[in-house]
């Protein structure tokens, strides 16, 4: 059985420039890279006072699942603000964008050459809420895999905080590690057909080309959250991270699940497995030692 402390540890820390003495920087380095979560209950993203007129599930655009935000160009996608609100909205996010980059950067400055800031979004639909296919359920345990866009073994790493104002938490599932996960689909895994990473590529659908990593990623998300068995007596915890509060992980290795909440800020990274302090943690390695042969 998984307790708390074997999927999640925690930090005091409430500054997004904190920089951990040594040894509190190698313990966190080594529970992330292994497939903890880090969590800080008193870490907030302070939303100034006008801002507080986003806190309504009005700014979605009612199509996109989440409001999108990118820090390379500050575009934004996925809301229905216009003109001032928009910008404002933006300007929030792209806010939560650098603290969350500067807590990555003062936590792990090692990864900081190699980290690429990807999107940022903003959730003010509630979980329950959201209606979608079983594939795109992520209230079913998960290990993210995206389907449009490939990442040839790159790591997966998200900042969340949520600013929920009226105290309900977001609750998830956590669930056992990778390496306990993985055995149990791999072998049902379906072949990658020759030509289909060029045709999907060539197709628009992917961005860049799916590589055999990226598809057993994608299998393994996909049979995973179809599994009905797996998903009701799989080994897990449900934990509830409160407004005000911060957690990170590597998302393509911690099996995780959104149950309820509203209002979340997230974060995502992509980081060369080159970077990390022990690369042997990593789903694409990981696979390869059970496949016996390269995959990205
Ligand atoms: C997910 O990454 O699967 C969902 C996380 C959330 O929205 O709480
Ligand atoms: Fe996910």
């Amino acid at each position: 059985m998984l307790s708390q402390d074997d999927v999640i540890e925690i930090s005091e820390d409430s500054n997004w420039s904190y920089r951990p003495d040594r040894q509190t920087a190698a313990r966190m380095i080594r529970s992330l890279e292994s497939g903890k979560v880090l969590y800080f209950p008193h870490l907030a993203f302070a939303l100034k006072e006008p801002e507080r007129r986003f806190l309504s599930p009005g700014c979605s655009d009612g199509k996109a699942k989440n409001v999108s935000y990118d820090p390379r160009n500050g575009s934004i996608q996925g809301t229905s603000c216009k003109d001032q609100d928009s910008n404002d909205l933006a300007a929030m996010i792209s806010r939560f964008a650098a603290q969350a980059r500067a807590l990555i950067e003062s936590l792990f400055p090692h990864y900081t050459p190699h980290l690429e800031q990807a999107r940022t979004s903003y959730r003010p639909m509630p979980v329950q809420r959201r209606f979608r296919s079983v594939r795109k359920d992520d209230s079913r345990l998960h290990v993210d895999a995206f389907a449009s866009r490939p990442n040839q073994g790159k790591r997966i790493l998200r900042v969340f905080t949520n600013v929920n104002p009226d105290g309900q938490p977001r609750v998830w599932n956590i669930g056992e590690p990778f390496e306990i996960f993985v055995p149990k689909y791999y072998r049902r895994i379906a072949p990658q057909w020759p030509g289909s990473a060029w045709l999907l590529e060539r197709l628009g659908i992917t961005k860049g080309k799916r590589s055999f990593y990226d598809h057993i990623m994608l299998q393994l998300h996909d049979r995973g959250k179809m599994d009905d068995a797996y998903q009701q007596n799989a080994d897990k915890i449900t934990f509830a991270f409160p407004p005000g509060a911060t957690w990170l992980m590597f998302s393509d290795r911690v099996l995780h699940a959104a149950l309820s909440g509203q209002y979340l800020l997230e974060q995502t990274f992509n980081l060369p497995v080159s970077a990390m302090q022990d690369e042997r943690c990593s789903p694409l390695r990981i696979l390869e030692e059970l496949y016996q042969r390269e995959l990205a």
